[in-house]
Order: C-alpha cells, then structure tokens, then sequence
C-alpha cells in the first residue's frame, strides 16, 4: 500500500487501473481511523478491484469555534488499518495541495443542508460539498462509500452526485458501534471517562424510541418527546437538536407514514456527538 501527497499521481494512477480495467472504490476520510472507517473500506475492497482512501482533515468545513486544530490525527496507525481493510492507495494532500491561497468556487446546495447539523454548522455542508467534489475529480472512482452514520451528510453527497451529474455511485454503509451502543467516531477520543458513559444517552435514548415505534406509536412529536425526556435523564449532555425528518428532504415529518430518519445530536461536555436510525414502514 503507498502514501501518495500528489493529486496528479493519485489521479494517474486512478486512471491508468480504469484504463486497464479494474474498477476502482474510494472512500474519503479525515482520518484517524476506527473500525466505522474500516467497515467502509472493506466493503470498497468487496466490492472493487482497487481501493484508495484519503485522509485530509478539510478545513473549509469547520467552523471558527470548531475542533479544527486539535481534531485527532495518527498517519501511522491509519496506514495499518487500511493495509489491513484491502486499499491500494492513501491519499494524504497538504492544505496547500489542496487549496490555494486564492481558492474562490465552491459547492453550495440549498434545502437539505439548512436543516439539522446545518442549523448549528451553517458552513459545514459547504465545506464538506466542495472537498468532495475536489475528492471525486482528484480520485475517478467507480464507487464511493460513506457510512450512514453522517445520515445527513450521505444525503446532501447524493443529490450533490445527482444535481451536479458526477459519474460515481455512492454507497451509503451501516453503522458501526461500539459494544455498549456508542457510534464509533474519531471524535468518542475528546470524552473523558464520565462523558464516554454519559456519550451512551445518544443510542440508548434511539432505542427507547425504537421500542415505541415498533409498538405502533405513529407521532413524531411523541417519539420526539421520548427522546428528549430521555436525554435529560443525563446531567453531562446538553441537546442540539432531536428531530424526526424526511430521510431525503431532511424535512420535518409530523405522522410516520413512511421510511423516516431519527436523528439527534447532543453535546456531551464540549463534545458534538450525532447519532440517528432510519424507521421503514
Ligand atoms: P470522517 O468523519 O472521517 O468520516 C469518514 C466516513 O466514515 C464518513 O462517510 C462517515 O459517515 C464514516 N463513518 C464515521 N463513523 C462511522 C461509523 N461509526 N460507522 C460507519 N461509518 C462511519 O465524514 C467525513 O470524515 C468528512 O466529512 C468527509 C466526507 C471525509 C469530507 O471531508
């Protein structure tokens, strides 16, 4: 497996494995790996014969008050993991590779990223629709995979795809935990022991909710109430939002007449954590 810095390289090699063909996966990260990452890389090596990861901590999508400069990061141990999970190529550009200094075109969507965590990261989805847009012309792939952790994210990906005619599929991937329920996320390293117990609130209070859905409960404004009633049972965890939405509009739904998205993110101490599960009928 190779390191590349290189946009012309990475894209060269893309390239030369499509022209000899071989289908090329790709999974874009910001880094220090955990076993949600993994999960998406082997199914990218499932399911291709090629797989290039990069990992770029993209500054365009954090805000001024946000983690930007401690945001965990270990080169090392990354590569060992994705060695291990089946890719090919990392791809590890410098800010400066990436963005000039006079950078100015950007990838705005409207509607779906003013919801949830657009309310409270207004320039989050921005950031996160033009690096990847970057990502998508740097790496060619064939397929590109996200986990449906960042339920919302995975949306405002595949309209991007779909408004802006970009030939690669996106494949959105399961959820990966922690044993006592806890989304894995690179972010879980910020908690401290009492806040890592506390960070159980998010999937537990999911779960409650769960339960009464399956019990037949159909108002979203209870379900939500569950949720919240829940959450508050928790000293250390401040709500940011708990909503129940349209999985493709991100809209507020008020009857679960159809598949729905909870979704609900809580500050544990000074940590954002998100979390969501999506109901079928
Ligand atoms: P990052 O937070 O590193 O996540 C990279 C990918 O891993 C995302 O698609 C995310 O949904 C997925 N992921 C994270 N935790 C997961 C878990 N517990 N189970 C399953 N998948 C999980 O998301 C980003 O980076 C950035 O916004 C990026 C898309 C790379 C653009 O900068």
């Amino acid at each position: 497996m190779r390191v590349l810095n290189n946009i012309k390289e990475v894209r060269d090699q893309v390239k030369k494995w499509k022209y000899e063909g071989f289908t090329v996966g790709f999974v874009p990260t910001m880094g220090y790996l955990h076993e949600g990452h993994k999960s998406l890389i082997e199914r990218a090596f499932s399911e291709n014969d090629k797989v290039v990861v990069s990992i770029f901590v993209n500054p365009m999508q954090f805000g001024p008050k946000e983690d930007l400069s401690s945001y965990p990061r270990d080169l090392d141990a990354d590569s060992i993991l994705c060695g291990n999970a089946g890719a090919d190529i990392i791809f590890h550009p410098e800010d400066k590779e990436m963005y000039f200094e006079d950078f100015s075109t950007y990838v705005d969507i409207n509607g779906l990223t003013e919801e949830l965590c657009g309310k409270s990261r207004p320039i989050h989805f921005r950031g996160v629709c033009t690096v990847v847009s970057k990502l998508f012309n740097i790496v060619p792939a064939n397929r590109a995979y996200f986990g449906e952790k960042d339920a919302q994210q995975l949306a405002v990906i595949k309209r991007m795809v779909r408004d802006l005619n970009f030939d690669i599929e996106i494949i959105g991937c399961p959820i990966i935990r922690e044993e006592d329920g806890v989304a894995k996320s690179s972010r879980n390293t910020y908690l401290s022991e009492s806040e890592r117990k506390a960070a159980t609130i998010l999937s537990g209070s999911l779960e409650k909710a769960k339960d009464i859905l399956n019990m037949g409960e159909r108002n979203c404004e209870v379900i939500r109430k569950v949720i919240i009633d829940n959450i508050a049972k928790e000293k250390l965890a401040k709500i940011d939002y708990v909503q129940v939405v349209d999985g493709l509009s991100m809209k507020v739904v008020e009857k679960v007449n159809k598949s729905i998205l909870i979704a609900i993110a809580v500050n544990i101490g000074k940590t954002r954590l998100i979390d969501n599960f999506t109901f079928e009928v």
